[in-house]
């Protein structure tokens, strides 16, 4: 057992992890090296957006490994192009850039906020995010996002991020100052343990930032790419934002995130933003092959009929033991405990080879691969069902 846990030990020790190495993946499904299989309802925390190791994400990998990898972000390359475009063309987005991680990609939104407030709004730079919102673990972002556990961290933090409670627009007038240029929030906040905005919300925040010549930022890096049965989860408030990230779900699993922004707010100067890995040929293939598929008649229709069966199954699983609500949308759903014991539900869970996520003591999240089968829901609410029957 001491040999055992040697082998992890030169991997720094940022998080608590069970002492198993996966070592393969097949739709729904893990692998680990003593050959036992984990059916996975964290796909790598919404990242594998088609399961593990789908054909097409497969075969264009390989193709674009053998054809070109990175030609540098100095130059243009065919796969960001058409993925760029693509992208484009499904939002109301006008300019896309490319980075590697939802962090950055936020990051680069802040920055772009910024710039845009030096421009066009005398210098203003201050933005009002959430409580309990979530947009990464870089400086800055850890700034900008409302975990009430770290506000005490790494201090002293970026300024000029202003927290009101979600679905409150009465707060977010409050917290209104000229020097403010933007608003940022999560369409539904997935960390936080999947609480919505509001579309009636999203609606009156969108007209008051007009109104007020504030960007409106959606951070769709958990919501974006089909995770909610729409393409960008703000559709369903029918609102338009000024700019827009993504991460996650977008490569299939791979490092690719973007920042979009409509074509008058695009100020960047040459020299204020860019990555040595930004847009490269490989990822951005991945993500055209994602895209691709997401887009196919019929995916998203997909997504929300599982997300509706797996919302069903969920809602009656929590009467039978006075649990609940459930809730989220398309294949982000989240159910909480009337008790504190997510933590435990989750270890339970992984000694009976069901891989589960628990955000908050009292809640449980689901974000399966969005072509998850039905079969494969059916088990994990059978597992999950015998545990709560066990624990609560
Ligand atoms: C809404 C949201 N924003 C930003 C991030 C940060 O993304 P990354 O971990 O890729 O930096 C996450 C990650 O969970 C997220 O859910």
């Amino acid at each position: 057992m001491v040999d055992d846990l040697k082998k992890f030990h030169a991997i720094m020790d940022i998080t608590r992890r069970p002492a198993i190495t996966f070592v393969r993946g097949e739709g729904d499904w893990l692998f680990d090296a003593c050959g036992n299989r984990y059916l996975d309802f964290i796909q790598g925390w919404a990242v594998n957006s088609l399961g593990h190791a789908p054909e097409v994400l497969v075969s264009a990998v390989s193709r674009q490994v053998a054809k070109l990898v990175n030609c540098s972000p100095a130059y243009f390359n065919e796969s960001a192009l058409a993925l760029a475009d693509q992208l484009v063309a499904n939002s109301c987005f006008d300019r896309v850039f490319f980075c590697n991680s939802g962090a950055e990609a936020n990051e680069g939104a802040i920055k772009l906020a910024r710039k845009w407030g030096t421009r066009h709004r005398d210098g203003a730079y201050e933005i009002i995010t959430f409580d309990h919102g979530f947009h990464g673990r870089t400086l800055a972002t850890m700034s900008a996002s409302g975990k009430p556990n770290w506000q005490e961290l790494f201090e002293p933090k970026v300024p000029g991020f202003y927290k009101v409670p979600l679905n409150d627009l009465g707060a977010v007038q409050a917290a209104r100052t000229p020097k403010t240029v933007a608003v940022m929030l999560e369409p539904i906040q997935g960390e936080a343990g999947v609480l919505p905005a509001d579309d009636a919300f999203l609606r009156e925040l969108r007209a008051y930032t007009r109104k007020e010549n504030l960007l409106l930022i959606v951070d769709e890096i958990q919501t974006g790419m089909g995770r909610t049965g729409r393409l960008f989860a703000h559709e369903y408030a029918d609102i338009e934002p000024d700019i827009m990230t993504l991460g996650k779900g977008m490569g299939g699993g791979v490092p690719l995130a973007a920042l979009l922004c409509r074509e008058e707010i695009a100020c960047f100067e040459y020299g204020d933003q860019g990555g040595t890995f930004n847009g490269n040929s490989l990822m951005t293939a991945a993500g055209l092959a994602v895209l691709e598929e997401v887009m196919k008649p019929g995916f998203l229709d997909q997504v929300n009929t599982q997300g509706s069966y797996l919302r069903q199954e969920l809602e009656k699983m929590a009467t039978r033991h006075d649990s609940g609500p459930v809730r989220g949308r398309g294949l982000l759903l989240a159910m909480d405990l009337k008790k504190p014991v997510g933590a435990e539900v989750v270890e339970k869970a992984l000694e009976r080879h069901l891989l589960l996520n628990s955000p908050r003591l009292h809640t449980l999240r689901f974000m399966p691969a969005l072509n998850v089968t039905r079969a494969a829901i059916d088990q994990m609410v059978d597992t999950l069902s015998a545990i709560l029957a066990e624990l609560l």
